[in-house]
C-alpha cells in the first residue's frame, strides 16, 4: 500500500500560535485528510497516512519567555504545549503524533545517530568562528542581511558571536542538491520557490555551523562524544522527521513504512533550511530524500508578516469563538493562497464567512434538506460518490484554494438549480416529479459533502447526517 508521510514545521514553543501558524497545521491537515479519504471512494488508491506536527523546544526563545512570565521553562513549556495541543483539538487538526525535541527518550538518540552520520562521513568539524547571530531566525546573519543594523523580520539587533563550535560541511553539498531539486526527485511547490532555492545553490553554499558550547548557556541535545557542546537547534529540529519516526531507536517499524516524507509544509522563511540543509543532512548521512516541498507564502496584516514581534498577531481562538472552527479552516483554505502572501483582517473575515457560509452552504444545505424533510418519505438512496477529478488534481497540486473553489461554485451551482427548477411549486404540481427534483438536489449536496469532508470535517459530518435522516439540519452558520 502506498504511504503518505507529512509534516508540519515544528512550532518555537515561546508564544501562543498565531493564524500563520494555525494556516501551516490546516493545510496540512487538509492534505491528510484527502489521503486518508481516497480509499474510500477508489480502494485501489488507498493509502496509509501519518501527519506529524510538534514543537521546537531547544530554542534559545524559551529561557527569557519563560523569565518573562516567571515560570521554570519546564512548566512554562508545558503550559505552551498544552496551548497548542488545546488549539489544534478545536481546529479539528487530526495529527498521528506531537513531537517535541525536548523529549530526551523519543527525540534525542536519533537527533544523535543523525550527527553520527554526518561526522562518519567526515562532515562535521571544529573551527573558532565569529558571527552576527539573529535569535529570532535562530540563525547567523550576514551585514547585507541587516537594515540599519536590524533584521528586518524581526526587528532587533543581532548579537555579535565569536565561539568555537562544530561545523558541518553544507559546501560540499551545494552542487548535488541543486542536481536532486533541479530533475524534481525533490519537488518544490510553487516553482518560484524552486527557481529561488536553485539561484542560491548555484551561488554554492557556505559551511554552517552546527552546534553552540553550553557555557554560551545553550540548551539542547547534546553533541556526541563532547560534553561541552549542543547541537544547533535547527540541526536537532530538522531531524524530528526522522527521530518521530522512531528513527535511532529500538523500534523504527514507522520509520520503514514511512521514510521519505511524501510532503514537508512550511513557510517561504523556512525555505533555505529545508531545501538546502536539510537534503544536505540526509545526503551526507545516505538516507532517501523527501520528495516535496509545499513553500507557502505568509498571512500578513497591514503588509507584514504576521508574526508576534511584529505585533500584529490574530489569535486563531477569537475567531474559532466568533465563528467556529470550520469557519476559520474554510478561510483559511479558500482565501489564503498557498503559495503567495494573502492579507487578512477581521472584515474581510466576517464578509467571506457571510458570503460563503451563512449564505452559501448553510443556506443551501438548510434550503435542500427542509424540502426533503418535508416531501420525501424516506432517505434519498445516493449514487456511488467520489472525489471530483478535478478536486483530487488541485489537491495533489497542493492547490488547497483551488479545491476550495470549486466546493464554493459547487454551492452557487445548486443554489441556482434550485432557483431555476423551483422544486416547492413542482411539489404542489406535480408530487412525483417534485420529488425527483429534490431527491437530485440531494444527491447534489451529497456530492458536495465528498469535498468539505477533508476541508471542514464537522460540518460535513452534520450534512451528511442530516442527509441520511432526512432532516433538515440545525443551523450550520449563523448569519452576522
Ligand atoms: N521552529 C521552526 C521550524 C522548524 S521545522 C524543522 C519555525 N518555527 S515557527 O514557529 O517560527 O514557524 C512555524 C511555521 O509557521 C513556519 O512554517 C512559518 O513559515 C509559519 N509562519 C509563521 N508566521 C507566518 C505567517 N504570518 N503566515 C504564514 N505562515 C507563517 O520556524
Amino acid at each position: 500500500m502506498r504511504t503518505f508521510y507529512i509534516t508540519t514545521p515544528i512550532f518555537y514553543p515561546n508564544a501562543k500560535l498565531h493564524l500563520g501558524h494555525a494556516y501551516t497545521t490546516t493545510v496540512s491537515d487538509i492534505l491528510a485528510r484527502y489521503h486518508r479519504l481516497k480509499g474510500r471512494y477508489a480502494p485501489e488508491e488507498e493509502e496509509r497516512v501519518y501527519f506529524l506536527t510538534g514543537s521546537d523546544e531547544n530554542t534559545q526563545k524559551i529561557l527569557p519567555a519563560a523569565k518573562a512570565v516567571g515560570q521554570r521553562p519546564e512548566d512554562f513549556l508545558e503550559g505552551v504545549v498544552a496551548n497548542f495541543k488545546n488549539l489544534f483539538s478545536e481546529l479539528d487538526i487530526s495529527y498521528d503524533q506531537f513531537i517535541r525535541t525536548s523529549d530526551e527518550k523519543a527525540h534525542w538518540p536519533g537527533a544523535q545517530l543523525l550527527w553520527q552520520k554526518l561526522q562518519a562521513s567526515g562532515d562535521i568539524y571544529k573551527k573558532e568562528y565569529e558571527g552576527l547571530y539573529c535569535v529570532g531566525h535562530e540563525a547567523f546573519l550576514t551585514p547585507k542581511d541587516l537594515v540599519d543594523g536590524k533584521c528586518p523580520e524581526h526587528g532587533e539587533v543581532p548579537k555579535v558571536v565569536r565561539e568555537e563550535n562544530y561545523f558541518f560541511r553544507l559546501s560540499r553539498y551545494s552542487e548535488t542538491v541543486r542536481a536532486h531539486i533541479e530533475s524534481g526527485e525533490i519537488a518544490i511547490f510553487p516553482e518560484t520557490r524552486k527557481h529561488e532555492i536553485l539561484s542560491l545553490l548555484r551561488e554554492g553554499l557556505q559551511d554552517v555551523s552546527f552546534s553552540r558550547p553550553t557555557s554560551a548557556g545553550s540548551i539542547g541535545v547534546p553533541v556526541p562524544g563532547d560534553k561541552t557542546q549542543v547541537m544547533y537547534v535547527w540541526c536537532d529540529a530538522l531531524a524530528n522527521y526522522l527521530t518521530a519516526l522512531g528513527f535511532g531507536q529500538s523500534d523504527e517499524e514507522l520509520y520503514r513504512q514511512f521514510w521519505p516524507a511524501q510532503v514537508h509544509v512550511m513557510g517561504k522563511d523556512i525555505l533555505r533550511f529545508h531545501a538546502a540543509i536539510w537534503p544536505a543532512m540526509l545526503l551526507s548521512a545516505n538516507l532517501p530524500l523527501p520528495k516535496a516541498l509545499l513553500v507557502h507564502g505568509f498571512i500578513v496584516s497591514g503588509g507584514r508578516k504576521m508574526s508576534k514581534s511584529l505585533g500584529n498577531v490574530i489569535d486563531p481562538e477569537e475567531l474559532i469563538t466568533a465563528y467556529g472552527a470550520d469557519a476559520l479552516r474554510f478561510y483559511l483554505a479558500r482565501h489564503i493562497s498557498p503559495f503567495e502572501d494573502s492579507e487578512l483582517t477581521r472584515e474581510s473575515f466576517k464578509d467571506a464567512y457571510n458570503a460563503d457560509l451563512a449564505n452559501g452552504l448553510g443556506n443551501l444545505a438548510a434550503r435542500i434538506l427542509t424540502l426533503a424533510e418535508s416531501h420525501l418519505p424516506e432517505p434519498v438512496a445516493l449514487p456511488r460518490l467520489a472525489f471530483p477529478r478535478e478536486f483530487s488534481e488541485a489537491l495533489d497540486r497542493f492547490e488547497v484554494n483551488a479545491a476550495a473553489e470549486l466546493i464554493a461554485t459547487a454551492v452557487q451551482k445548486l443554489d441556482q438549480k434550485i432557483t431555476a427548477t423551483a422544486p416547492f411549486k413542482v411539489v404542489k404540481e406535480n408530487p412525483e416529479k417534485g420529488r425527483e427534483c429534490i431527491s437530485e438536489l440531494v444527491a447534489g449536496l451529497a456530492a458536495i459533502v465528498v469535498m468539505l469532508e477533508p476541508v471542514i470535517p464537522a460540518t460535513a459530518r452534520k450534512i451528511w447526517v442530516a442527509i441520511q435522516e432526512n432532516k433538515k439540519p440545525e443551523t450550520l452558520f449563523l448569519r452576522k
